[in-house]
């Protein structure tokens, strides 16, 4: 599908996040883990948790889904060997793969679409070898991967990069290793894995950068899913770059470890006020927006694990900030559904924004103003659909966007954003 984005003339809304993409996930798969019935409340329906529902399915979980409240009732039983298809999630893709890798007597094999043949899987391949596991690539460490269950041990582990994804998918094997298993980051990565697991019965050590997990069982129980940060930023930075604009966003998961955006906002000077907020195993807030002027912002390499996906529009929202904003240390933007560094440079000049590529970054020099009137691929990449659809309603001819649908693997009423 392609869509038209027109310029917008107001945004001023009040809106609801949708739920968190990366802790809905992780209630499915550690469902399918655990052996017991529970529910998942305002869980996202988005087509990667699609994949991990599917998933969970395969592996023999009952499952049954009322799409309207988004409601999912779960009951894990002992997993089937299963060929498994994760569509286009890394997380599924990366967090199976150390789940399964020490299912003892069972067979995996973990496929799924172009992207996902694209992504590195070393990074997880590579520790969970080191604890014993059994696991095949066809091609360069990459997906498909198949897995044959064995005996694990634990190990200490650190990561060269701070990424969620192999410090989950090594903790996840270590609840199946014997003695400890314990990851250290270089920084610290969003923690969904430690909190829900810790939620769901599991004794988990944490310690500054490095979390320590021993075998045990996943009790789940019922889950309410906060809302997804990475989702608010698109109209958080609508309303903040334009003229006029206001939003306020209800029910936003503001865990310190994701989000980073609204310390950019700060740094930005944006005028933003956080209320009602709430915490139950993942802290919860509403957030209101007005525009204000805006100073440019500077993104170094300890910010990072905390906005990750956020990049691309933040590098949006640089366009309309007068003056230099740099984002740097963001090496790890090459490894996701598309190599967003370069995605993302690219597209904004073809919308006539100001903008250098750096080899782990980007420098945006922003003027207020972008002219639009490209036509933006996706690469099938959503963050990339969301970004340049926020970039096309606020420039002055608008854009279209080819592949606009891969919007709906985090965020499925994305485009009504833009309804008046
Ligand atoms: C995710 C972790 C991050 C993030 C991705 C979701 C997760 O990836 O970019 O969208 O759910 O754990 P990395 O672990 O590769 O940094």
């Amino acid at each position: 599908m392609d869509y038209i984005v027109k310029p917008l003339a107001k945004f001023n809304k009040t809106i609801t996040a949708p739920a968190d993409k990366s802790i809905t996930q992780r209630a499915i798969l550690f469902g399918a883990l655990g052996e017991k019935k529970f529910t998942i409340h305002n869980a996202l329906l988005g087509e990667d948790c699609i994949s991990s529902l599917s998933c969970a399915a395969s592996l023999g979980a009952n499952l049954a889904i009322d799409e309207d409240k988004g409601i999912i009732t779960i009951t894990g039983r002992e997993l089937d060997s299963a060929d498994l298809n994760v569509g286009n999630s890394g997380t599924a893709m990366r967090l199976l793969t150390g789940a399964l890798a020490g299912q003892v007597g069972r067979s995996f094999k973990l496929d799924g679409d172009d992207s996902i043949r694209n992504r590195p899987m070393k990074r997880v391949i590579k520790p969970l070898t080191l604890m014993g596991a059994d696991l095949g690539s066809e091609a360069d460490w990459k997906a498909p991967i198949s897995i044959t269950g064995t005996t694990l041990s634990g190990i200490t582990y650190e990561t060269p990069m701070a990424s969620a994804q192999v410090k989950s998918a090594i903790l996840l094997a270590g609840l199946y290793a014997s003695g400890e298993t314990t990851v250290v980051e270089p920084l610290k990565s969003r923690d969904h894995t430690e909190r829900l697991l810790q939620h769901y019965g599991v004794n988990v050590r944490t310690n500054g950068r490095a979390v320590s997990v021993n075998a045990s069982r996943i009790v789940p129980c019922d889950t309410r899913v906060v809302g997804d940060i990475s989702s608010a930023a698109f109209p958080l930075v609508l309303a903040a770059a334009m003229q006029g604009g206001s939003v306020t966003v209800k029910d936003v998961g503001v865990n310190l470890t994701r989000s980073g955006l609204l310390a950019v906002l700060s740094q930005c000077g944006a005028n933003y006020r956080i209320f009602n907020k709430r915490d139950e195993f993942e802290p919860e807030a509403d957030i209101e927006l007005e525009h204000a002027e805006l100073k440019p912002f500077n993104i170094g390499s300890s910010l990072i694990p905390l906005l990750i996906d956020e990049i691309p529009i933040l590098a949006v929202l640089a366009c309309f900030i007068n003056g230099e904003s740099t984002i740097t240390g963001a090496e790890e933007l090459k490894f996701k559904e598309s190599n967003r560094i370069k995605t993302v440079v690219k597209s904004l000049r073809k919308m006539g924004a100001d903008i250098d590529e750096l080899p782990d970054g980007m420098v945006i020099r922003g003027n207020g103003y972008l002219a639009g009137g490209a036509t933006i691929d996706s690469h099938g990449d959503h963050r990339i659909a969301m970004s340049m659809a926020v970039a096309g309603a606020l420039s002055a001819s608008g854009c279209k966007i080819l592949n606009a649908e891969c919007a709906a693997v985090s965020y499925p009423d994305f485009y009504a954003l833009f309804k008046e």
